[in-house]
């Protein structure tokens, strides 16, 4: 039995006259055990659809399915405290009056749980996070990396089937952030709890995630695990928001030959293409291989002008003038390009992406 199945969800908002709909047809399943990330731009209905997961809006239309058990679709809807899911919101809101313990054992007071199986959770749930010595320490001693594990505790400490993160590290700074993704990466798999995530950061989608769902103006347009995703982006929109992209138009001369305005290029084999179908390519800057003399032998080279190199640390981004566009080509950073140098661009068959 799935963890939780959204099916045909539907929510509209009224806004000054307008009538905004945040979540358009939205469906997905969750796998038992994983991280499934919803991922786009901001106003894309991602909270939208975590809120209704968690019960804090009534949809207009659609079914919400928690481990089996019906929880919003018809005339069914149960109650965020009726539901066993566990939510972390973008602000944590943690209590700054309260020491950890109470922190942590506020979701359990509220269920009227007996005193000493609150302790006994509540220890094992910071246990989790390790956070364990902390208990009578008052929250605002603690670090933001450290609150945010206090938020993911008290999110735990009744056992949810499912565990609700909105934005759950945009509290912090670039660096802590980093380190955290690898961290609750870590702490969700040890925990082994299901877990719905929402980002408009595609680093942390790329890096945390099972499976991402990329979104777009309240509908979900492509469904994958994090390397099919960066890989074989399926439109523009996708392969635009996650990551950069070097774009080229072309027409199908068979399934393995595209026509562009550089030439005919190789392309991975679609044996059910159609002949003169109009196709996007996509490749990624660190696909393309940068050739400062002309290689002999070797197909899918374009032209280009370096209009600027950046040496970025662990690479130097060149910006490649090819024909009127610049491409974006990222290189070893002892490649030795200045403006001006005429450069060949290597375009590897299978790197790719052919969006139709
Ligand atoms: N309570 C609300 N009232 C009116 N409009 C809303 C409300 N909640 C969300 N919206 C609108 O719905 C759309 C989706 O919002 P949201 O789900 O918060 O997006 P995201 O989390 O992806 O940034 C946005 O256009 C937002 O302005
Ligand atoms: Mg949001």
């Amino acid at each position: 039995m799935a963890p939780l199945t959204v099916e045909g969800l539907h929510q509209a908002f009224t806004a000054a006259d307008t009538v905004v709909k945040a979540i358009d047809e939205v469906g997905f399943e969750l796998r038992e055990g994983e991280i499934y990330t919803l991922l786009g731009p901001s106003g894309c209905g991602k909270t939208s659809t975590l809120r209704a997961v968690a019960g804090l809006e009534r949809p207009d239309g659609g079914r919400i399915v928690i481990d089996g058990t019906l929880v919003a679709g018809g005339p069914v809807f149960v109650p965020p405290n009726k539901r066993d899911i566990g939510m972390v919101f973008q602000s944590y809101g943690i209590w700054p009056h309260m020491t950890v313990f109470a922190n942590a054992a506020f979701p359990l007071r509220v269920a009227k749980v007996p005193k000493k199986e609150i302790r006994r959770r509540v220890e094992e749930a910071l246990a989790a996070v390790h956070l364990d010595g902390y208990e009578d320490r008052m929250s605002t001693q603690l670090s933001g990396g450290q609150q945010q594990r206090l938020a993911l505790a008290r999110a735990l400490v009744r056992r949810p089937k499912l565990l609700l993160l909105d934005e759950p590290l945009s509290n912090l700074d670039a660096k802590l952030r980093a380190a955290m993704r690898a961290e609750l990466a870590a702490l969700q798999q040890e925990i082994g709890v299901t877990t719905l995530l929402v980002t408009h950061d595609q680093d942390e989608a790329l890096s945390m995630s099972s499976r991402i769902a990329v979104m777009r103006a309240g509908r979900i347009v492509q469904e994958g695990t994090p390397r099919e995703i960066y890989q074989r982006p399926a439109s523009r929109f996708a392969a635009d928001f996650v990551g950069t992209t070097n774009f080229l138009d072309g027409v199908r001369c068979d399934g393995k030959r595209v026509r562009t305005a550089l030439g005919e290029l190789d392309v991975p084999g679609a044996p059910a293409a159609t002949a003169g179908d109009a196709v996007l390519l996509a490749v990624r800057p660190e696909a393309l291989r940068l050739h400062q003399v002309r290689p002999e032998g070797v197909p899918n080279l374009v032209r280009g002008e370096i209009e600027r190199s950046m040496f970025v640390g662990d690479s130097v981004e060149c910006h490649v003038r090819v024909a009127d566009v610049v491409w974006t080509a990222r290189q070893d950073p002892e490649l030795p390009v200045a403006s001006g140098d005429e450069v060949w661009l290597e375009l590897p068959a299978e790197r790719i992406s052919v969006i139709a």
